[in-house]
Formats: structure tokens, sequence, C-alpha cells
């Protein structure tokens, strides 16, 4: 940039996926003490999450987005036929994070995704763009409130502290997305053993059919050591002192603002039983090949309509 002459009045354009989104947005935070730029989203995690909310951060040797700033963009511009060439795991692993979303916070939006996994797995243009929509809406209402994580912004990490944990060791084989699948399912049954009544076995239930519904994983992996994952844990950004926290959801669509300490034994307990559960199931596959859109006379705009399969 600084060979091209680019000054202060440069506008950086961030195309593509949640990495060229992170990477250009920290070198726009960061060329000239920071310049604007513009996020075009391509990939659902970056519709749905990574291009939304200003932090912005490169991976080094020593961990994932240990440097980076809190940059907003000018604009975010998604346009939602980059989803048809993505791959359906690729697809799905957005989409938990929009299931997170509606759990935590948007109980329509739940229940969209409750309802209608093959339809909005097909791209259907109405259904898509209500899912992608509000998403977007519920962390950028989220972010506005407390851009910093002071409190509510934490409770988007709902399922990253068994998630994170649990993606630590079955990188790359597991997704960001499956591993906080997963963890969303960890965390509500904590939560009912917390005491959270009001977030019922039949509710935990839904979510986890909807998590499936969409072949997302919902089991903790059956060759991961309980140890193993207490000790990745351990290194959770939200914990104080000695104790494990969690974003704790009390009811489909509600969840308590701050992280709160969990009890590790109870922690290891819900871990085990998850990890028996899924041993006594067909060991989890994830989707192959690419997204098959809507089929022709269906939504999908120009150059796209026609295509029902790849
Ligand atoms: N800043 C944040 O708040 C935030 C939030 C979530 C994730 N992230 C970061 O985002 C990254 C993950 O994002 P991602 O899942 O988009 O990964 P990615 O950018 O690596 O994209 C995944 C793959 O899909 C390809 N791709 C992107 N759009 C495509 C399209 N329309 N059609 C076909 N292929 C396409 C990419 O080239 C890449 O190979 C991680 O680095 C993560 O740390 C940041
Ligand atoms: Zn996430």
């Amino acid at each position: 940039m600084l060979q091209h002459l680019c000054n202060r009045d440069t506008c950086m354009l961030a195309l593509g996926g949640g990495v060229v989104g992170d990477l250009v947005g920290y070198v726009a935070a960061t060329y000239m003490r920071g310049v604007p730029y513009i996020q075009v989203p391509t990939s659902s995690t970056a519709m749905l999450d990574s291009s939304v909310g200003g932090k912005t951060a490169i991976n080094v040797p020593a961990g994932k987005n240990l440097i980076g700033a809190f940059h907003q963009p000018h604009v975010v511009y998604a346009d939602l036929d980059c989803l048809v060439t993505l791959g359906r795991r690729e697809l799905v692993e957005g989409i938990a994070e929009a299931i997170k979303m509606g759990c935590i916070r948007l109980p329509a939006l739940f229940e969209v995704l409750e309802a209608e996994p093959a339809r909005v797995m097909a791209l259907e243009r109405e259904l898509i763009e209500s899912v992608i929509y509000d998403g977007v809406r519920g962390k950028a209402e989220v972010v506005a409130a407390d851009e910093r994580e002071a409190g509510l912004r934490g409770t988007l990490n709902w399922g990253h502290t068994v998630g994170h944990a649990i993606e630590a060791l079955k990188s790359p084989a597991l997704m960001h997305g499956e591993c906080v699948a997963i963890g969303c399912v960890v965390e509500a049954e904590l939560s009912l053993r917390m005491g959270n009544s009001s977030l019922s076995r039949e509710k935990i239930e839904r979510v986890t059919r909807c998590f499936a519904s969409y072949g997302l994983p919902i089991h903790v992996p059956r060759d991961l050591e309980i140890s193993m994952l207490m000790k990745k844990m351990a290194l959770d950004k939200k914990n104080l002192g000695d104790s494990i926290r969690c974003t704790i959801v009390t009811d489909i669509g509600v969840s308590v603002t701050n992280p709160q300490p969990v009890d590790k034994k109870l922690m290891e307990t819900v871990m085990a039983e998850s990890i028996a559960a899924g041993r006594a199931l067909e060991q989890w596959k994830p989707h192959e090949g690419k997204v098959a859109v809507a089929a022709a006379g269906g939504q999908m705009a120009p150059p796209y309509s026609g295509i029902d399969a790849f």
C-alpha cells in the first residue's frame, strides 16, 4: 500500500470469507492509524458473524486472534448469491452461529431455523435472506450496545467455552461452527443442571434437534479426553481466576448478560455424558459436496436460476 502511495483517503475492500475480512480489517485499522474499509462477506460465517462487529485480528504462532484491533467497517454489503458456490459443510458451519444467535436473543429466528432446515440449506431466497438479515441484526444490536465486550457482547460466546476447547483439540478435522454446535448443546445441558428450569429438557431437545437437522455434530467427539478439554478450557478468555465461565442461556431466546462461573465437576460430568451418548450412535460425518440450490422456478436470481444441484 505504501508503494502504491495509498494515503488516508484510501478505502479498503474486504471481499471474501472471514479470513480476508479479519486481515483487511486489521490492515485498515492500522494503516496510517486507520483508514475506512468496507466488508463484502462471501461465506455464511463472514455474513453472519465476522463482517459485523468490528473485531479484526490476525493469527500468530502463539495463538488465534492475539494481534488485532476494534475497527468498524463503514458498510457491510452481503450478496446472497455468493452462498451458492460454498460447500454445504461451509454453509452449514455459518448457520450454527445463526442458531446460536436465535437461542441467546432471537426466539423467532430460532423457530425459523428449527422449522425449515431443508429450505434454508437449499438457499430459498426469502428464507435465507431473513436468516442472514436477522442474524446480522442480532449481532449488530449486541455490538452497538457493548462494542468492547464489557457484558452483553459476551452472550455471543454461548457454546464457545466448550466449543473452543474442542476446536483446539480437533481442528482442522472439525470446523469452528461444528465445535460451537457441540458446545451449545453441552452448555444448554449445563444451564438446566445449574437450576435454570425454564430451559426445560424438552427445549434442550429442540435446540439439539435443530443443530442436528443441519447435519451439525451434537456430541463431544468420542476420542477426546475430559482432562485435555478441561485444560484447554482453563485458558478461556472469559475465565476469572481459577473458575471456568460460560454464557448461560436460560430459555430459548434468553441469556444472562455476563458469563457465569460453572462448577468444574459438573462440566466434566456433562461432557462425559455427551461423549457416552455419542458413542452409542453412529460416528458423525460432515456434509460432502456443494450446496444444492432451490430448484428451477425457485427463488435464486440470475445467473444461478435454473441450477438445481452441483
Ligand atoms: N472478526 C470476527 O468477529 C470473527 C467472527 C467469526 C470468525 N472470524 C474469523 O473468520 C474466519 C472464518 O471465516 P470463514 O469461515 O469465512 O473462513 P475463510 O475465510 O477461510 O473461508 C472459508 C473458505 O471458503 C472460501 N470461500 C469464501 N467465500 C466463498 C464463496 N462464496 N464460494 C466458495 N468459496 C468461498 C474461502 O476461499 C476459504 O477457502 C476465521 O479466521 C475466524 O477467526 C472472525
Ligand atoms: Zn463463533
